[in-house]
């Protein structure tokens, strides 16, 4: 990047924070009577007053997760205190990008409240709680504001919220009194049993947010449009077809009329905005369901795929997709990261993409020239019935990937001798031949990275100076198949096999801790708890809304007892399913389609050793430095601990980590993420030195934000313990300040 562009970005981001904490000020003393015109006075008048605001998602709309900031460097970095901490009094997961405007912290708790924290003190100044407390994840939220008037706004659940962020009051003008269902304008004819959540904030361009959603990944799923609505009404401004209708290009990708039938090819990871130019790059994940696709059989445009669309009207301008034909679960599961490089000579503004197979796509983003090459290569093809796996998928020349791909025997975990020899007879079970092989019948395949990448939802971050993109992975082994639906079992268990078992297992023995047993889990929760849990989702676990309330009855009773024998009847004697609903789509009595595919995944298995490590050779987790400018490492190294290993004299393990990190313009990553140690660090940018960390509370699956008031500069993490059911239950907001 040319040092006239370094400035130019660094000015606007100046001139952007004055205005957000003119308009903060003006709510708090002010009462609004500044006129608030943009100059290099008020830039240097802001810069003077040591403000820094962390005013998006992430930190920027670019994506890039940088700041500014310089007053924790690398050398003072290890005198860091904890400056405060708020405690939300709540159990639960906590995953939130929290927004600092002014002096006020805008958060979540994790029953999906908002909470407006003073920034210096960690003090709560109010609370928003919506209509139904839900428990998906919160990842953040998104601010508008033209200097006079300010919106904050929040989903939870199926709604999006408009808050003043003063008060925290619904702003009745949007929507419907202060909210909109997501689910509505997505061109379904009845959305009441369907299931979306803002789970990542929209983002703002003008006086519009636009955002996607997270979906069920299985039939029923609606269509994952990608929306812009307006920011004052509440009314939708365009909409992008993930699925195309007749007539829109990318229609031919799938059976004919397939939009009727499937759904999702959702945005749920978040997106990145180039204001100047006044596009935004959105990722998708893959359709429904998962990992059949039988019914959507050819390249499924626009799943799987980083969209550039023009913001101001939702025209696509270019696409890539990352995986043709998913039947992996390989969304695209980062928001992307804005950069500028040198190429070939030229200094090219760039969009990166992470993703769950460890790898980095760079393009052009103004034409979606990759800039990186990115070749065709020829994979095997489905032998399960019905299945048509895409012969080919795009695989980048350059950089290599930040994960391993491809799990051979000398890989295996040499943690004891038993461990070692459990994993050999297990791995001799497994087909394991490196990235999309298509899963089989009965048989387990390897799926290396696992189901939660190498990259995830934390994203990366990019110093711009350097070009340099910091990517924190997983790095172990998921194993995956599947299985023939057969008939019987009662209605309760066709629910369970078809809705519940991707997760918790056909035996309903999960894949504890990240996906928990539901055998005896009548004796653990009340019949109100476990309904409570499904219809309103938890965590990772969306919500089931499409299930009325005799099939929520059938499926509680069935839960307990898990008969699965040829035509047995579950609890209170319920009536069987008829055999032939098991192969077709069939309206059900909610009018609600539901299809029972022909096949399905037997469930999310970490590949674990007895004692509950991954069961192949570290590292489990790292965190990477690539140069863009030439796809070469810069420095790898493992990220995070196993406290216990530690003790036996193995360290440097690197564990699973969730959350990303944050890079500021003295060189430090600021970087949590991981599960198990429960530690917040700092990593020099130049060479991965660990330079400090810090004990948290609970673990830090979340991604940092850093900013400044009254000239301290603060870096402030979510935490909280949902992955690790064995750590201390609670999540708080922690704030670290030099003393
Ligand atoms: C996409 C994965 C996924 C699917 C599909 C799923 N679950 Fe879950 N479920 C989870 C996860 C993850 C948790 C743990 C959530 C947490 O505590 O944060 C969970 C928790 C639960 C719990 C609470 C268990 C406890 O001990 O607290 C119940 C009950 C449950 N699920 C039932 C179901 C039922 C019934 C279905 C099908 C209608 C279902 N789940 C579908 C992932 C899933």
């Amino acid at each position: 990047m040319s040092n006239h562009r370094l400035s130019n970005r660094v000015s606007r981001y100046w001139a952007r924070t004055a205005l957000l904490v003119s308009s903060v000020a003006s709510f708090c003393t002010f009462a609004g009577n500044r006129t608030l015109a943009i100059s290099e006075g008020q830039s240097r008048l802001t810069a003077t007053l040591g403000n820094q605001d962390w005013s998006a998602y992430n930190g920027q709309v670019s994506g890039d997760h940088y700041s500014p900031l310089q007053q924790i460097t690398r050398e003072n970095v290890k005198q860091l205190k904890v400056a405060w901490t708020f405690d939300t009094g709540e159990k639960g997961g906590l995953q939130t990008n929290p927004l600092i405007i002014g002096r006020r912290m805008f958060a979540f708790t994790p029953s999906q409240k908002v909470v407006a924290v003073d920034a210096t003190t960690g003090r709560l100044v109010w609370v928003f709680s919506p209509e139904k407390p839900g428990q998906q994840p919160s990842r953040g939220l998104a601010y508008w504001t033209d200097g006079r008037q300010s919106i904050l706004l929040a989903g939870a659940l199926n709604n999006l919220y408009a808050l003043d962020p003063a008060t925290g009051k619904l702003l009745p003008g949007f929507g419907d009194d202060g909210k909109i269902d997501v689910r509505r304008d997505l061109g379904e004819p009845d959305v009441s049993h369907s299931f979306a959540a803002v789970t990542t904030p929209g983002i703002i361009y003008k006086d519009m947010i636009i955002f996607g959603f997270r979906e069920p990944e299985s039939q029923p799923a609606v269509h994952g449009d990608i929306r812009a609505y307006d920011v004052h009404t509440g009314k939708m401004r365009w909409s992008f077809h993930t699925i195309p209708h007749p007539n829109e290009a990318g229609y031919e990708t799938w059976p004919p009329e397939a939009y009727k039938i499937t759904g999702a090819a959702n945005d749920w990871a978040g997106m990145a905005l180039d204001e100047e130019r006044g596009v935004v790059y959105a990722p998708t994940g893959s359709a429904v369901s998962d990992f059949y696709g039988a019914d959507r059989i050819g390249d499924d445009l626009y799943a799987n795929s980083l969209l550039a669309l023009d913001a101001n009207t939702g025209r696509r301008i270019w696409h890539f997709q990352g995986v043709h034909h998913d039947i992996w679960d390989r969304d695209f599961p980062s928001p992307p990261a804005l950069v500028t490089v040198r190429s070939s000579g030229k200094t090219v503004d760039a969009v990166a993409q992470t993703t769950k197979e460890g790898y980095l796509f760079l393009f052009d983003r103004t034409n979606g020239k990759p800039l990186f090459q990115i070749e065709e290569h020829a994979f095997p093809p489905s032998t399960t019935p019905g299945e048509q796996a895409s012969p080919t998928q795009p695989v980048p020349v350059t950089p290599a990937p930040y994960a391993r791909q491809r799990l051979t025997a000398d890989m295996l975990t040499m943690r004891t001798p038993t461990a070692h020899a459990w994993a050999e007879e297990q791995f001799k079970t497994f087909i394991s031949n490196g990235l999309y092989v298509p899963l089989s019948v009965d048989k387990q395949t390897v799926v290396f990275p696992g189901f939660d990448g190498g990259a995830e939802w934390g994203g990366s971050a990019v110093d711009p100076k350097l070009g340099v993109i910091f990517i924190n992975a997983n790095d172990i082994a998921w194993t995956g198949g599947l299985t023939e639906n057969k008939p019987g079992g009662g209605a309760g268990a066709t629910i369970y096999q078809t809705q519940c078992s991707a997760c918790h297992g056909s035996d309903r023995k999960g894949s504890p801790p990240a996906f928990p047993s539901l055998v005896d889990v009548n004796k653990r929760l009340s019949d109100q708890e476990i309904a409570e849990t499904i219809m309103n989702g938890k965590g990772r676990m969306p919500a089931f809304t499409n299930l009325d309330m005799p099939k929520l009855m059938d499926l509680i009773a069935y839960l307990p007892v898990g008969d699965l024998t040829p035509g047995a009847e579950s609890a209170g004697g319920r009536t069987a399913v008829p055999s032939e609903a098991l192969s077709k789509r069939e309206v059900e009595s909610s009018g609600n389609p539901t299809t029972v595919a022909k096949y399905r995944f037997t469930g999310y298995k970490k590949f674990l050793d007895p004692d509950g490590y991954p069961a192949i050779a570290p590292p489990w987790g790292t965190l990477n430095a690539i140069d863009l400018n030439t796809g070469k490492y810069l420095w790898r190294v493992p990220l995070g601990q196993y406290p216990e290993l530690v003790k036996l004299g193995m360290s440097d393990t690197g564990s699973e980590n969730y959350g990303g990190p944050v890079v500021t313009a003295s060189g430090v990553v600021f970087i949590a993420a991981t599960i198990y140690d429960h530690k917040m660090r700092a990593f020099d940018s130049s060479n991965g030195k660990l330079l400090w960390e810090a004990d948290l509370p609970y673990a830090g699956n979340a991604t940092p934000a850093t900013y400044m008031i009254g000239g301290k500069q603060y870096v402030v993490i979510a935490t909280s313990n949902a992955r690790n059911q064995r750590g201390p239950q609670g999540s708080a907001y922690v704030a670290f300040a030099l003393p």
